[in-house]
């Protein structure tokens, strides 16, 4: 029995055991996947524990997923060029962390629409929009930055070569696609991005997924956008993870209602 798990702080609420179990056993595969709560003073021993414990692969999420770089013994150049680690794979006692969230992003936008060569509206300069960016950029879309402090708009456009603009600008803004990467909407009626302006996309996708229809959204669709929700880029972070997990072709629908179920089950408990 293999045995997998997420490091977060808080992970209590995290949609992936259920994700990864509910593949895990539609596959016939003999593992485990749970949660593993671990405090920021406590990571370094929880990395080390997972080679004592011979876990053999670990979710990484909020707020671990810088800190954890310098602890493990080999890293992906994706996962440094992103700055973020969200999976560990144990090679035989050796931990090798890598970053499925940007291919969660890229494969979520891609359901909808092709990205080659389109104009994205990125909104937010945190830890999130630098997957989102880099997902952006590997599918060679010309890419905006707006984010509410300007200085951290210019430092992630410098660090991936684009585009930063003031945040009193998105009222002008225009393109293609705009992908929201705040925390502004999580469980609350409120969007960062002015509805005036939607219409002008024809892809809005949030990375918010609680609530799956964000007010952003809502007023996207209602503008006739196509429209992304952010349950979809964690379902696809997920499947790519799993893939590396278990060398198998996830199951991905089954994935995405595991995570819809658990999320609903979260409101209702
Ligand atoms: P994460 O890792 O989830 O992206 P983060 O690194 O703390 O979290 O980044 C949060 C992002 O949400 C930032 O872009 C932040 O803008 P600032 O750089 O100006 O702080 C953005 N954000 C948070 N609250 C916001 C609000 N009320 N309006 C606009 N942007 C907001």
């Amino acid at each position: 029995m293999d045995v997998f798990g997420i490091i977060g702080w808080p992970v209590g609420h995290s949609l992936s055991p259920a994700m990864h179990n509910a593949a895990f056993q539609a596959l016939g595969v003999k593992a485990v996947y749970g949660l593993l709560p671990t405090t920021p003073e406590d990571l370094a021993q929880a990395i080390s524990g997972i080679k004592a414990l011979h876990i053999k692969g670990v979710s990484v999420t909020i707020p671990h997923k810088e800190a954890v770089i310098p602890l493990l013994d080999e890293l992906d150049p994706v996962a440094r060029e992103i700055g973020a680690v969200n999976t560990i794979l144990n090679r035989g006692g050796s931990l090798w962390g890598t970053n499925t969230d940007w291919l969660g992003v890229k494969k979520a936008l891609e359901e909808v629409v092709s990205l080659t060569g389109q104009r994205a509206v990125v909104v937010g300069a945190g830890g999130a929009a630098r997957a989102v960016v880099y997902a952006l950029k590997k599918a060679r879309a010309a890419v905006e930055i707006y984010n509410r402090t300007w200085e951290k708009a210019q430092a992630l456009a410098q660090d991936f070569g684009v585009e930063a603009r003031p945040w009193a600008a998105l009222g002008q803004a225009d393109g293609e696609i705009l992908v929201q990467t705040t925390s502004v909407g999580l469980k609350e009626d409120r969007s960062p991005v002015p509805r005036e302006i939607l219409g002008r996309f024809k892809v809005v996708m949030d990375i918010v997924y609680d609530p799956l229809e964000t007010r952003l959204l809502r007023e996207a669709r209602a503008e006739g956008c196509l429209v992304v929700n952010g349950l979809k880029m964690l379902v696809y972070q997920g499947a790519e993870q799993f893939k590396l997990f278990t060398g198998l072709e996830p199951p991905v629908e089954l994935m995405e209602q595991a995570a819809l179920e658990a999320l609903k089950g979260e409101k209702n408990g």
